[in-house]
């Protein structure tokens, strides 16, 4: 069913560990030529090495999504290795070194750092890809987003709200690149078991927090790849500016 990936050229930000490495291996395995960024370059080179160990065809970049420089030279590096750009997850996130805190803990610093990578990077990265995906049959743009707004969670207010924006970027975006010819919808993941998340001070999987589940038990990453072949196949050709919420059924949002 999404045999059109094979062949096309996917670029995966925040891919060197957790729901990253899971999308990158996913859409290699796919037949994709993979290009994974991040700034975590030791794992995201040993990752890449790795794959290319298993025959995929991929690469490691290093991109900062906060750096508007960084991430055009991220994009140009994927276009000139592969010719083009077909696919943009923009799955980088602070969210492994995000604690948990109330209002009156959150500083300016650290909501400015969580805006600029979780809003700003997911709008420039999506700019300075766009420039080489106009015109590509199929060209996507998948956005990493989260169930965190819809929930609501007064101890991680700068995630919520930054969340909240990447669902909205996600319908201005789609709007903006349609004419370009390229769809942008979003996932929305429930708690995913990642290194990152089960070493978060509150246990995201407690049995209390799975009961409130339709499906009771702890969402992995392996439980995102259908959703995120998905939108980066012509399945959801008729799809764009949606957002796909992924959570075992915890919230329900219509
Ligand atoms: N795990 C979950 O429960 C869950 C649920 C909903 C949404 N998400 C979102 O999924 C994404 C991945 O989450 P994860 O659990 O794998 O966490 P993670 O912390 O392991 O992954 C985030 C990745 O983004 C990278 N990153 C951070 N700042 C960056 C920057 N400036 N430029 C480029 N890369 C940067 C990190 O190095 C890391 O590799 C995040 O956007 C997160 O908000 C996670």
């Amino acid at each position: 069913m999404f045999d059109d990936l094979s062949g096309k050229v996917g670029l995966v930000t925040g891919a060197s560990r957790g729901i990253g490495l899971a999308y990158a291996t996913a859409l290699a395995e796919a037949g994709m030529k993979v290009v994974l960024s991040d700034v975590l370059d030791e794992d995201g080179e040993k990752a890449a090495a790795e794959l290319r160990g298993q025959g995929h065809d991929v690469q490691y970049h290093r991109g900062d999504v906060t750096d508007e420089e960084s991430v055009r030279a991220l994009a140009a590096y994927t276009a000139e290795t592969y010719g083009g750009i077909d696919l943009l997850v923009n799955n980088a996130g602070i969210w492994g070194d995000l604690e948990f805190a109330s209002v009156f803990d959150i500083s300016s610093e650290r909501w400015d750092k969580s805006f600029a990578v979780n809003v700003k990077g997911v709008f420039q990265m999506s700019v300075a890809a766009a420039r080489h995906m106009e015109g590509r049959p199929g060209a996507a743009i998948i956005n990493q987003a989260s169930t965190a707004p819809y929930i609501a969670t007064p101890r991680t207010a700068d995630y919520s709200a930054g969340k909240a924006a990447v669902i909205t970027l996600t319908k201005t975006l789609a709007k903006s690149f349609g004419d370009l010819g390229i769809r942008v919808n979003a996932l929305a993941p429930g708690g995913i078991a990642t290194e990152a998340s089960l070493n978060k001070s509150v246990d995201l999987f407690a049995d209390a927090a799975v009961a409130q589940q339709c499906v009771k038990r702890a969402g992995q990453t392996s439980d995102l790849i259908g959703p995120l072949m998905f939108l980066a196949s012509e399945a959801s050709g008729y799809m764009s500016g949606q957002t796909l919420v992924v959570d075992g059924g915890k919230t329900m949002t219509a």
